[in-house]
Formats: structure tokens, sequence, C-alpha cells
């Protein structure tokens, strides 16, 4: 196939790049806008054309989409807690972004993929959510991305854009900024500094392994049906507390490096998916989180050059911002 992946600079979107090119000789080409969290260094030794450009813009779109036959779409703003302190990137990102790439796909009949999250149903005390559940969102994130999804069904709907939707789960994985859970726990164990969990730590997620939802991903690309949604979920659920043990485990850091901290406002208590609908199409998460989770910890202890940009540059301040502690 001849894909055009918008964010595939990012993290998910570079893991989906990677996988296919060497799982299904796609020919790519990657449009990013190059934030904070997307980097070159992603798709490095990868053989794709990059364009710079944000997908609210449809000039960069139109340089970009020439040649392909279906897109997929990862560009976001994903962060909660930026969402609530500088929410109008989510905005424009997630409405005015989706809109032009789904005019651009519209004009050249082209097959689109919208990658989106759990987050969009809210939170849910026992059981999981289905493709029927109503959306609930809370927080800036999580609406304007449920925005963008009413708008992809609406092209569906009213043009007959053969449009699908693809919610995953919380991912974790190489190459994820380490703003999230998981890589910012590693990163700070293994320099020493605090471990900051939010409130009480049992904020329950849906642990996927990146390259499973990048497999889920491709696999409602290639045999999902036009105006579907499709739940992608992670095998195993964790609170955030049992996550950080986890990775002091992995990491040989101590317990007494956790610090309790103020929670994030309007915190969702437990996500989860149901994900009956994919594997209807022949797709089955392979890595369990213990397994994932040991083997993230490995690919951040090996990947010095990846993070270290990152960990003494902007996102200092960043940390310092929401923490209130430099690190280390
Ligand atoms: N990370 C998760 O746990 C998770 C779970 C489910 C769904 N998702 C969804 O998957 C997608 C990718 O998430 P991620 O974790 O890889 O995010 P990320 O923050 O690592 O990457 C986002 C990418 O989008 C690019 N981008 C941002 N705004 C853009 C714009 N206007 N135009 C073009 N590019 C732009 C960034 O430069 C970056 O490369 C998002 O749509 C997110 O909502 C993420």
């Amino acid at each position: 196939m001849r894909l055009l992946v918008c964010g595939g600079a990012g993290f998910i979107g570079s893991n989906f790049v990677r996988q296919r090119l060497a799982e299904h000789g796609d020919e790519v080409t990657v449009l990013d806008k190059l934030t904070y969290a997307g980097r070159r260094e992603n798709l490095e030794g990868l053989e794709v054309r990059l364009v710079a450009g944000g997908i609210e813009d449809a000039a960069a779109v139109a340089d970009a989409i020439e040649g392909c036959d279906a897109i997929v779409n990862f560009a976001a703003e994903t962060h909660v807690d930026r969402s609530i302190t500088e929410p109008d990137a989510f905005v424009t990102t997630h409405a005015l972004g989706t809109y032009v790439l789904l005019e651009a796909a519209r004009e050249r009949s082209l097959r689109y993929v919208q990658v989106s999250t759990d987050e969009v149903y809210g939170s849910i005390e026992d059981g999981s959510f289905t493709e029927q559940s109503p959306l609930n969102p809370s927080s800036p994130y999580s609406a304007t991305k449920a925005g963008a999804d009413l708008l992809v069904a609406s092209y569906r709907h009213t043009f007959g854009l053969e449009a699908l939707i693809c919610r995953g789960s919380n991912n974790y994985g190489p190459y994820q900024y380490p703003e999230k859970l998981i890589p910012l726990m590693i990163l700070n164990a293994l320099h020493g500094d605090k471990l900051p969990v939010y409130g009480d730590g049992m904020q329950v997620r849906n642990w996927i392994f990146v390259e499973d939802f990048a497999r889920g991903i491709g696999t409602v690309l290639e045999r999902g049906e036009p105006g579907e949604v499709y739940n992608v979920g992670g095998p195993d659920e964790a609170p955030n507390l049992d996550v950080v043990k986890g990775i002091i485990r992995y990491t040989g850091a101590d317990e007494s490096l956790i610090e309790y901290v103020t929670d994030r406002p309007g915190h969702d208590r437990r996500y989860s998916l149901g994900s009956e609908k994919v594997r209807g199409l022949g797709w089955e998460a392979r890595t369990r989180f213990a397994e994932g989770l040991e083997r993230t910890v490995s690919w951040y202890r090996d990947n010095r050059p990846w993070w270290e940009p990152i960990r003494s540059g902007d996102y200092r301040a960043y940390y310092e911002r929401q923490y209130g502690r430099a690190l280390g």
C-alpha cells in the first residue's frame, strides 16, 4: 500500500511505520508538524518521505498526499496534563486538522483511518466499553478527540467516505516521550529521581504494547468495514501504583523514591476496552503487560542517545512546572 501516515514521527505513528515497512513492504509518506513529541530520530534508518507540516495546513496535506491510496491519522496533541494548561493546540489539531484531512481524502476518494482513544468513552467502574458505548469524554484532550471521531463518522454518513475509527487503550513501549507515566517513571528510576504518583495511584489503565496496537491499526486498515469503529484494548489492566512498582523491580530502584503528589483535576478512575470486534478481523494482542514492561525498561536502558537530549532540554522546565521540583 502507499500510505500517508500523519503524526508518523510520534510514538505510536513511528512504531506503526516501522512495522508496515518491515512486515508489509508499504510505501510511506509521513506528514508531521514535528512538535516536541514528534522527532526525526523516531524515523531514523527507515525509508520514508517526511513532509514537515501541520494536518491543518491544506497545502502541506496536498503535497504529502501525492500518490497515496490511504491515510492513517495519528497526528494529535496527546498529553492530558497539557490539555488542561494549554488546550488551544488540541482544538486546532483535532478539530481543524481532522477536517482538512477528511476533505483531502474525500476529494481523492481515499480510505481513511482515524486513530482514536478509549478516553472518548470516559471512566468506567466495572466491565468494559464496547463500540456502542456512549461518548463521555472528560478532559479537553478526550473531548477534542471525541469531536474528531464524530466528524469522521459524519464524512462516512454524509459523503460515503471510506472512513474507519480505531480506538486504542493506554499504549507503552519504545519511543514514547517521557512525559507519559511509564517512560517518566523508568527514566526517573534509572536516575534515582523521585517517582511522582498522582493521588492514591489507584487509577486503573488497560495497557497495550505499542506493537500490538500498531498491528491492530494495520488490521483495521486492511480488513475493517468502512463506517465502523474498532476498539483495540490491551490484554491486562493495572493500577498506576502497580505499574510504578513493576518499574522499580525491573530497574532495581528503591520503593522509597515513590512520592504521592496532588492528583490531576478530573482524573478518570478506570479505562477498559472490550476488543471482541477487532478479534473478529483476526487480531489478537501478543504481549502481556509484565513482558512488555520488562522489554520497555530494557529499551530505555539501552537507548540513552534517544532520550538524553530530551531529558536535558525543554522537558526539564516542563517537568519542574508540572511537579514543582527539578530533575536530578
Ligand atoms: N499514547 C497512547 O496511550 C494512546 C492511546 C490510544 C490512542 N492514542 C492516539 O494515538 C495517536 C498517536 O499518539 P502518540 O502517543 O503516538 O502521540 P505522540 O504525542 O507521541 O505523537 C503525536 C505526533 O503528532 C504530531 N502532531 C501533533 N500535532 C500535529 C499537527 N497539527 N499536524 C501534524 N502532526 C502533528 C507530533 O509532532 C507527533 O509526532 C493520537 O491520535 C492519540 O490520541 C494514543
